[in-house]
């Protein structure tokens, strides 16, 4: 849970300000369906997420905790919606989203990865690598493989790195310049 909520963090929060464009699905697969859970948190309506990672922790707990044996989605709290999950189905579903990406170790160098513009969905992993399953997905989906440097990064800093490369690229003018409304 420390990982996922400085990810979560990381992924959000700006000095002061929250990045209103972005959106993070978590799938908690620790417990197999119909324990399994997704977390989607959206950067317009987001509130309560303030930078402390204990505070997003015990937002994300919060809302997990509430959802046991809950078996529709719903929102938590603003900007913060848990659903029972499948997680293969989930991924599937995320893949299907415009310009997915999978940020891996050995990927292709981001600095020659050509985004093609507008939305952006960047697949990482926890302190585990996807299971077998999950890469055989993207592996069959053709999703782009991306590293953003030589080392073994942790989660969020991974994330860091991306944010920084797409935002100077919408600096730039050839990169995600739609933000959603
Ligand atoms: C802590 S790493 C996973 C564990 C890692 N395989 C290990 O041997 O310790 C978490 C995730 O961040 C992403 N990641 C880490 N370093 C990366 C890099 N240099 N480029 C792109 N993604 C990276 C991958 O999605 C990875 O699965």
């Amino acid at each position: 849970m420390d990982e996922v909520a400085r990810a979560v963090s990381t992924a959000f929060t700006l000095s002061n300000d929250l990045r209103r464009d972005t959106e993070v699905t978590i799938l908690f697969v620790a417990n197999p369906p119909p324990r399994a859970r997704r977390v989607d948190l959206v950067g317009a309506r987001l509130r309560y997420l303030n930078p402390d990672e204990r505070s997003t922790a015990a937002l994300l707990k919060n809302a997990l905790v509430r959802s046991v044996d809950f078996p529709r989605p719903f929102e938590s709290s603003p900007g913060l919606t848990v659903a029972p999950s499948d997680p293969a189905a989930d991924l599937r579903a995320f893949l299907s989203r415009p310009n997915p990406v999978w940020l891996r170790e050995d990927g292709e160098p981001l600095a020659l990865w050509a985004s093609p513009g507008g939305e952006v969905a960047a697949v990482v992993s926890d302190p585990y690598d996807p299971t077998a399953e999950e890469s055989d997905l993207l592996t069959e989906a053709g999703v782009a493989r991306v590293s953003v440097g030589p080392r073994i990064l942790r989660t969020s800093q991974v994330i860091d790195v991306l944010h920084r490369e797409l935002d100077l690229r919408e600096a730039a003018g050839r990169g995600p310049a739609t933000a959603p409304p």
